[in-house]
């Protein structure tokens, strides 16, 4: 679990996170939303220690990381997996030696146990048969399960990613979907994902935070996203009234056909 406390992130006078509340959940996938340009990239660098909040607090567990020297802020970064924008895969390594790098850089496994544990998690993305590829030999899906793998290489109780759906197709997005769901589920990770992406809102959406311009405009689930009247979240998600209106009444047409 983490927890964000009266979070408020300035750059000069210009205020871009105000005062946010939220607790991300553990074994959930928790997705933070908003527009372009509302604070969901400052938000997950706050929450990773890439940027310092101007003031408040992120308890990691009941761990007070702002608060914490360097030596404590290193040990909760080793619980931490990230995917970033983009997927910043090591073009002169292969698929298996991309997964492999956090473990050599910070565990004392032989090499036989290093590439055990990546091969391991290459079959959990099904990328096991392109081990030996290079990122340039792969699709843009594929890469991104790479870059899961290696996110969860070192056993993370905390997963961030910040839009691993983007530039993907929607039948590729889902597949990441039910990936980071599935791992979150296995290994009761808290997962943070920031999205633009609507079909993952209303596929993996168990407790969504609504940035509206840098403050906390709405949290829920999936559900009431469907039920909720806040005008700025339905334009978000359905982004016009008619596509609501069409959108609500298909899904609870589906569920009644459940
Ligand atoms: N280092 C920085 N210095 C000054 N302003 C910044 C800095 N980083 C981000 N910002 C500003 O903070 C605001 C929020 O940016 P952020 O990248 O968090 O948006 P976002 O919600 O992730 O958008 P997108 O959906 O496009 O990724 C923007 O106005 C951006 O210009
Ligand atoms: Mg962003």
């Amino acid at each position: 679990m983490i927890e964000v406390k009266h979070l408020t992130k300035r750059f000069g006078d210009k205020t871009v996170l105000d005062d946010i509340n939220m607790v991300f959940e553990s074994g959930k996938t928790n997705l933070i939303i908003g527009q372009s340009g509302s604070g969901k990239t400052v938000l997950m660098k706050n929450l990773v220690g890439l940027l310092t909040p101007t003031s408040g607090d992120v308890l990691y567990d009941g761990r007070n990381f702002v608060e914490m020297d360097k030596r404590g802020k290193a040990l909760i970064r080793r619980e931490m997996g990230m995917v970033f924008q983009g997927s910043a895969l090591f073009d002169s390594l292969t698929v298996l030696e991309n997964v492999m790098f956090p473990l050599d850089m910070f565990s004392a496994m032989t090499l036989r146990e290093r590439t055990r544990r990546a091969q391991e998690c290459l079959d959990r993305v099904n990328l096991i048969d392109a081990q030996n590829k290079y990122p340039s030999e792969i699709s843009g899906g594929m890469q991104k399960r790479v870059a899961i793998a290696r996110a969860i290489v070192l056993n993370p109780k905390y997963l961030f990613c910040d839009e691993p759906n983007s530039g993907l197709d929607p039948k590729t997005s889902l597949v990441i979907d039910d990936l980071l769901s599935g791992i979150t589920k296995e290994f009761n990770t808290t997962t943070i994902i920031n999205t633009h992406d609507m079909n993952s809102v209303m596929g993996i959406g168990e407790n969504i935070l609504f940035i509206y311009k840098g403050h906390k405009e709405w949290q829920g689930n999936k559900d009431q996203v469907i039920d909720s009247t806040n005008e700025r979240l339905n334009d978000l998600v359905f982004a016009s009234d008619l596509f609501r209106k069409v959108k609500k009444m298909e899904i609870k047409e589906e569920r009644k056909e459940q």
